[in-house]
C-alpha cells in the first residue's frame, strides 16, 4: 500500500444523448471503472465522474423528428444510460449532463479567460445553409458527389470512396439531409480560438510525460504542420450555451463538452462537501486522469488544456488513450450483429464475463481491443468458471459437510500463501499501469498454482480415507483461502462476484486480507454459471433484429442499363490472390493491396476497405479483379485495378473471394 492515500479525479468521455450505449463505448467506461475500483480498494481517496454530453445539432434535430423537446430527449437517454451503466457495475461517484448550470457558469468563465487573454478572434466564414430549415447545415447533414472521384452520397467533409477531404462546399450537386432541399453559401460570424497562441504551453505539457508515446507521436505531427484556429461558435437554432452577449451566437458542443468533467465534480462538490479547488486549482496537490478514445486526442490534448489554462484551472496529470472495439477482428456491424448494445447483452449474459474478458484484452497502449466471441467463450469457461471459480467450488463442499463449515485454525502451506501474497505488489503494478491483461495473466498463473495444490491433496481421495479429518480440514480451508487472496486481486473487475463470495466467507473481500482461521462460513451457492454457445448467439441474433436498418428501397442500387455482351466481354476480370495488404498513412478508408494476378510483377491497388478489414485478415485471400482498368493516380500512389465488393459501403463491405482452387491470373467470365 502507498504510504499517504492520494487524491485522485478520474473521468470517461461523455457519451452523447441521443443513442444507447453500446459495446464499443463499455470499453472505456469498464477500462476505467477497473482503475476507479482498483485505486479505491488501495485505499486511495478517488472519484469517478462523468455525464451525458446533452448539445449539439444531432440532438436538436433528433428531438425535433421525434416532436419533443431537447431536454425531454436528453432526459430519457440519462436515465437510460445511467441504468446500462449501473449494470455494468459502473459505479460513478456522480453521472450528470452538460446542460446544467455549473456546466453553462464554467464554460462561461473559461470563454472570458480566452477572451480576455486574447485568444479569441471573429472570422466571417462561408457555410452551407438549408433555406427550407433556416439553418446552417454542419458537414455530416450535407451529402453530394465527391468533388474529385465523383462518388455519390458522400459526406460533406471527406470521401469514402477516394478518401480525400475537402470543403463541403466542393460538393458537386449538394442536398440538405436534414429538408432535403439544395443548401445555399452564406456567410456569417464565427468565433474562432487561436490555438497557435499556446503552442509553448501545450508542446511542454504534451512532453511532460502525460501521454503514452503513440499519442504524443500523434500530437508531434500535428505540431509540425502548425495548430489550427478553433471554431468555438454556432448560429441559432442550435441547442448549447448562448454566448454571453452574443445573441443568436451559441457555443459548439466540443467547447462545453469537456468542461462537463468540471460541471460533474462541482455538483459532486456541492452533494458532499468537497473541496472543488483542491482538484482543479492551480496550486493542488491531487491527480486529475482523463480516459478517452483514439478518436478525440485533439480535444483532450491540445484544446481542452488550452481552455483550462485560459480559466485559470490545472491541468490534467495524464490523459489515458484506448483503441477501438473490433468483433471478431471486424468493425461493429449491425448487417453481422456485432453491433450490440448493452441492453442487448444484459438481456442474454452476465455483465462480469464481458468486464473479465475486456481486462484480459486490455493493455495500456492505443491498439484496438478484438472481442473473439470464440475466445470470449473459452476464456470466461476456462479461466473464469473452470479455473478461479472452480478453486472455491472445489474446496467448499468438505468444509461445509464435514466441518461444519469451520475452517482449520492454521494454514496446512503458510509458505504458498506468502507466495500469494508476494505476487501482489506485481499485480497492483499492472493495475496501476492499466496493463489489465498482464494482472489477469498473473491472477491467473496463481490460480493455477491454487488448483495444482488442491489436485497434489486429493480432498475427494482423503475423505474415503478414515483417520485424515485434520488434513481434509486443511487443505480445503488452505484452497478457500488461496481463493479469498486471489478474489481480492481481481475485485476491481469481479465486483459483483466479491459480494457472493463475502457473503459466502462471511468476510470482507480485501486487497491481502487477513487469512480466515477458525472461522465458519455460510453454505455455499454456485457462483457463476458458464457461458453457452447459445446465449451468444441469441444476442448476436438480437442485435440484428434490433439494429439492422431495413434499407429503404430507393437506397439500394437499382440494376444499370442493360449492355451488350461485347461490352461485357472488354472487362478483364482475373482471380489475385492478396500478396500483401498494407495501412496507407494519412488516407482514412484505403488499404495498399500488393495483387498477383499471374503477371511478373505484382499490382498496386488501393482499396477503401479499412473500415471492413484488417490487412491480416486479407493477407493470402484471393479475390476477384478489374485487371485492365486504366492505371489512376491517387493521392497516395498509382492505382493500377480494382478489387470487386459488394455492400453499402463503411464496415458494410464483402470482398468476394473465389472457391478454392481457382489460381490467380485465371480469368473470371
Ligand atoms: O466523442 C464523443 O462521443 C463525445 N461525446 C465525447 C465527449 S468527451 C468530453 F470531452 F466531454
Ligand atoms: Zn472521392
Amino acid at each position: 500500500m502507498a504510504s499517504s492515500p492520494r487524491k485522485i479525479l478520474v473521468t470517461s468521455a461523455l457519451p452523447y444523448a441521443n443513442g444507447p450505449i453500446h459495446i464499443g463505448h463499455l470499453v472505456e467506461y469498464i477500462q476505467t471503472d477497473i482503475w476507479v475500483r482498483f485505486q479505491k480498494l488501495r485505499g486511495h481517496e478517488c472519484y469517478y465522474v462523468c455525464a451525458d454530453d446533452a448539445h449539439g445539432t444531432p440532438i436538436m434535430l433528433r428531438a425535433q423528428k421525434e416532436g419533443i423537446t431537447p431536454e425531454e430527449l436528453i432526459a430519457r437517454f440519462h436515465t437510460e444510460h445511467q441504468a446500462d451503466f449501473a449494470d455494468f457495475a459502473i459505479r460513478f461517484d456522480n453521472y450528470y449532463s452538460t446542460h446544467s448550470p455549473e456546466n453553462q457558469h464554467f464554460s462561461n468563465l473559461i470563454y472570458k479567460g480566452l477572451n480576455e487573454g486574447g485568444h479569441i478572434e471573429r472570422r466571417t466564414i462561408r457555410q452551407f445553409y438549408d433555406p427550407v430549415k433556416e439553418m446552417f447545415l454542419p458537414d455530416r447533414f450535407i451529402h453530394g458527389e465527391c468533388p474529385h472521384c465523383g462518388a455519390k452520397d458522400q459526406y460533406g467533409d471527406s470521401c469514402e470512396e477516394c478518401s480525400k477531404t475537402y470543403n463541403p462546399t466542393e460538393l458537386k450537386n449538394p442536398v440538405s439531409a436534414v429538408s432535403g432541399a439544395t443548401p445555399i453559401e452564406k456567410e456569417s460570424e464565427h468565433w474562432f480560438v487561436n490555438l497557435s497562441n499556446f503552442d509553448t504551453m501545450l508542446q511542454k505539457w504534451t512532453s511532460s510525460g502525460a501521454l503514452q508515446p503513440g499519442v504524443l507521436h500523434k500530437l508531434n505531427e500535428w505540431f509540425e504542420t502548425g495548430l489550427q484556429a478553433w471554431d468555438i461558435s454556432r448560429d441559432a437554432p442550435y441547442f448549447g450555451f448562448e454566448i454571453p452577449d452574443q445573441p443568436n451566437k451559441y457555443f459548439y458542443v466540443w467547447l462545453d463538452a469537456p468542461i462537463g468533467y468540471m460541471a460533474s465534480f462541482k455538483n459532486l462538490c456541492e452533494r458532499e462537501q468537497l473541496d472543488f479547488e483542491q482538484f482543479w486549482g492551480k496550486d493542488n496537490q491531487t491527480e486529475l486522469y482523463h480516459f478517452i478514445g483514439k478518436d478525440i486526442i485533439y480535444f483532450h490534448c491540445l484544446f481542452w488544456p488550452a481552455m483550462l489554462t485560459a480559466g485559470g484551472f490545472r491541468k490534467p496529470t495524464a490523459v489515458f488513450v484506448h483503441g477501438f472495439l473490433k468483433v471478431d477482428g471486424h468493425k461493429m456491424s449491425k448487417t453481422r450483429g456485432t453491433f450490440i448494445n448493452a441492453r442487448t447483452y444484459l438481456n442474454h449474459l452476465n455483465p462480469e464475463y464481458l468486464r473479465y474478458y475486456f481486462a484480459a484484452k486490455l493493455g495500456n497502449g492505443v491498439e484496438d481491443v478484438d472481442l473473439n466471441m470464440d475466445d470470449f467463450f473459452h476464456r470466461v469457461n476456462a479461466d473464469l468458471v473452470g479455473k478461479f471459480v472452480n478453486i472455491a467450488s472445489r474446496c467448499v463442499k468438505f468444509i461445509t459437510n464435514h466441518f461444519n463449515g469451520q475452517l482449520a485454525p492454521a494454514l496446512a502451506d503458510a509458505a504458498l500463501y506468502q507466495q500469494f501474497i508476494d505476487e501482489g505488489n506485481t499485480i497492483a503494478e499492472a493495475y496501476e499501469n492499466r496493463d489489465y491483461k498482464k494482472a489477469v495473466r498473473d491472477i491467473m498463473a496463481l490460480a493455477d498454482r491454487a488448483n495444482q495444490y488442491i489436485d497434489k491433496h486429493k480432498p475427494w481421495v482423503m475423505v474415503k480415507q478414515k483417520g485424515n479429518e485434520d488434513q481434509l480440514q486443511a487443505v480445503c480451508s488452505q484452497g478457500l483461502n488461496l481463493f479469498q487472496v486471489l478474489m481480492g486481486y481481481l475485485a476491481p473487475i469481479l465486483p459483483w462476484l466479491v459480494n457472493q463470495v463475502e457473503a459466502f466467507l462471511a468476510a470482507p473481500v480485501a486487497w491481502q486480507p487477513e487469512p480466515l482461521l477458525a472461522h465458519t462460513i455460510n453454505p455455499f451457492k454456485p457462483l457463476m454459471k458458464r457461458v453457452e454457445k447459445k446465449q451468444i448467439d441469441a444476442m448476436i441474433e438480437a442485435s440484428k433484429d434490433s439494429l439492422a436498418t431495413p434499407q429503404p428501397a430507393a437506397s439500394i442500387e437499382s440494376i444499370a442499363e442493360p449492355i451488350g455482351y461485347d461490352e461485357f466481354s472488354q472487362i478483364d476480370l482475373r482471380i489475385a490472390r492478396i500478396v500483401k495488404a498494407e495501412q496507407v498513412e494519412g488516407a482514412q478508408k484505403l488499404l495498399r493491396l500488393t495483387l498477383d494476378v499471374g503477371e511478373e510483377q505484382p499490382r498496386n491497388v488501393f482499396a477503401g476497405i479499412k473500415d471492413a478489414y484488417t490487412p491480416e485478415q486479407l493477407t493470402n485471400r484471393l479475390t476477384v479483379m478489374v485487371a485492365n482498368l486504366a492505371p489512376r493516380q491517387m493521392r497516395f500512389g498509382v492505382s493500377e485495378g480494382m478489387v470487386l465488393a459488394a455492400g453499402p459501403g463503411k464496415n458494410e463491405i464483402f470482398l468476394l473471394s473465389p472457391d478454392e482452387g481457382a489460381q490467380p491470373g485465371m480469368r473470371v467470365k
